[in-house]
Formats: C-alpha cells, structure tokens, sequence
C-alpha cells in the first residue's frame, strides 16, 4: 500500500526538509502552503510523483478541499505533517488582536483543521501517524512571544488529547518543539548572540529536526509524546 504523507508548510524551512528526508524513504508527498509556486518548486525538487497543494490552513473549506484533492490524486493520507505556522514577535501590549488571531488561527485551528480532516480518514484506514510542530518556546515561554507561546503550548495540549481519542484505532499523534533553527522565520534574529545560550553552541538545521519528525512519525509505540529539539536550549532558559 501507498505511503502518502501530507506536509502542511512543506514548500520551506523545517516542512521542505521533512519533505525531502520523507522521499528519500519512499513515501509520496502533497507539498501544501498558500503559495503554489513555492509548493510546486518544493515538490518538483523532490522527483518523482510527488504534488504540490495550495491551502491556508487557517480556512476550514481550504483544508477540506486540499484533503478531497490529494485523496483523488494521491491516496488515502496515512501520514499528516503541520509545520504550517507564522510568528508575530512583539510585546502583548503592543500586539494587536490581528495579529493574534492570525497566530492562533495558522498555528492552532490551523493544526486542529488539518488533523480533524486527516483523522477522518485515518479512521477509515485503522491507521496512520501525526506530527505537529510546536516550540521550545510552548513550554518555557518567552518575552515577546506569548501569542505564539500560547499556539505552541496549546498544540502540544490539543495533540496529547487527540493521541488518547485515537489511539484505539492505531492513529499516533506527537509533537516535536524544536529551538532555533536556521529558516526563513529566524533570519532576522542577532544569531551570535542567541547562540550563546545553547549548549550545543549553534542553531539547529531543518534537518536536524526533520529526523525528529520522521522518527516520531515511524516508531510504531510512541503516542503523545513531545520530542524537544533545540541543542539543550531548555536546559538554559
Ligand atoms: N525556525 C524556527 O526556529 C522554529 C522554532 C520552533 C518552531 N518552529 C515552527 O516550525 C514550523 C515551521 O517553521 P519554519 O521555521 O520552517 O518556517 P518558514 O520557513 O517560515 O516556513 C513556514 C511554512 O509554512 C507555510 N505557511 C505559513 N502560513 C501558512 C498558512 N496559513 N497556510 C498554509 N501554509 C502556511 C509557508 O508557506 P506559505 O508562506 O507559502 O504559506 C511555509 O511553507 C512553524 O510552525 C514554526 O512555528 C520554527
């Protein structure tokens, strides 16, 4: 049977790299962003019969729509990715409500959309496997991000619940929250400074936190699990 494994935010940063390292193992890949042109460039890297979706995860019709498309082209989905997610940095009294809802909406009801739709089928299967990117910040918080730290902590909630709904029907849900990493959402942080504070002394690659998504969607016995990695930050903060 079909490997199909959906990668919401997959067409940069930590979603491209689980995309690529997910190819290389055999699965078949729908690439999914809002914006086609990166999701087609993504997929079209990867060779091989993999696709690309446009979606806004924050849309329930989009996510709908999306999941109806890859079913017809790819298969039923057995293996859900969200690495979709936006950060809007700044201190809560000068954090508009705009800004807030877009958070929550792409990093939290975004995940709960794409999950619901995934587990749907899934159900159907008797089967399949989740991985929702949170944060290191999730847990430990951090001045200037509590919008964020709320999306990511509530992730981290939303998936522990839904790994126990489901496990009786041999669906995993888990959570990997990693620290900084090299992408296009941290390019403008003083990286010199910040890495003073990690222990392992640098940013994380979006591969190094791709072999944590693959092994957390592949290791048959792990459910509810948050998987940290961030080159000990939390150790620090
Ligand atoms: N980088 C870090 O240091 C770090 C640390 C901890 C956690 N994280 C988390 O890891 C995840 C991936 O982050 P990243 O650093 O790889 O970010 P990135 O390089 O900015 O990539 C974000 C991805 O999400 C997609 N996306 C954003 N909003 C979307 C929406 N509404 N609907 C569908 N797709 C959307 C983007 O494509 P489009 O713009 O085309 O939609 C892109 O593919 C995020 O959840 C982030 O919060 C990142």
């Amino acid at each position: 049977m079909d490997k199909v494994c959906a990668v919401f935010g997959g067409s940069r940063g930590i979603g491209r790299a689980v995309a690529r390292l997910m190819a290389q193992r055999g699965y078949r890949l729908a690439i999914v962003a809002r914006n086609l042109q990166g999701a087609r460039a993504a997929a079209g890297d990867l060779g091989g019969d993999h696709l690309a979706f446009s979606c806004d995860v924050s849309k329930e019709h989009d996510v709908q729509r999306t999941f109806e498309e890859i079913e017809k082209t790819l298969g039923h989905v057995n293996f859900l990715v969200n690495a979709a997610g936006i950060n809007r940095d700044s201190l809560l009294v000068r954090t508009n409500t705009e800004d807030m809802l877009s958070q929550l909406h792409t990093n939290l009801l975004g995940s709960m959309l794409t999950c619901k739709a995934a587990v749907k089928t899934m159900i159907k299967q008797q089967r399949g496997s989740i991985v929702n990117v949170g944060s290191i910040i999730g847990w430990k918080g951090n001045a200037g991000q509590s919008v964020y730290s709320a999306t990511k902590g509530g992730l981290v909630g939303f998936s522990r619940a839904l790994a126990k709904e489901v496990a009786r029907k041999e669906i995993r849900v888990n959570v990997v929250a990693p620290g900084f990493v090299h992408t296009d959402m941290t390019k403008d942080l003083k990286e010199e400074h910040l890495k003073k504070s990690i222990p392992l002394g640098r940013f994380g690659e979006p591969e190094d936190v791709a072999r944590a998504v693959v092994f957390l969607l592949e290791s048959p016995y792990v459910t509810g699990h948050v998987l940290v990695v961030d080159g000990g930050l939390q150790l620090a903060m």
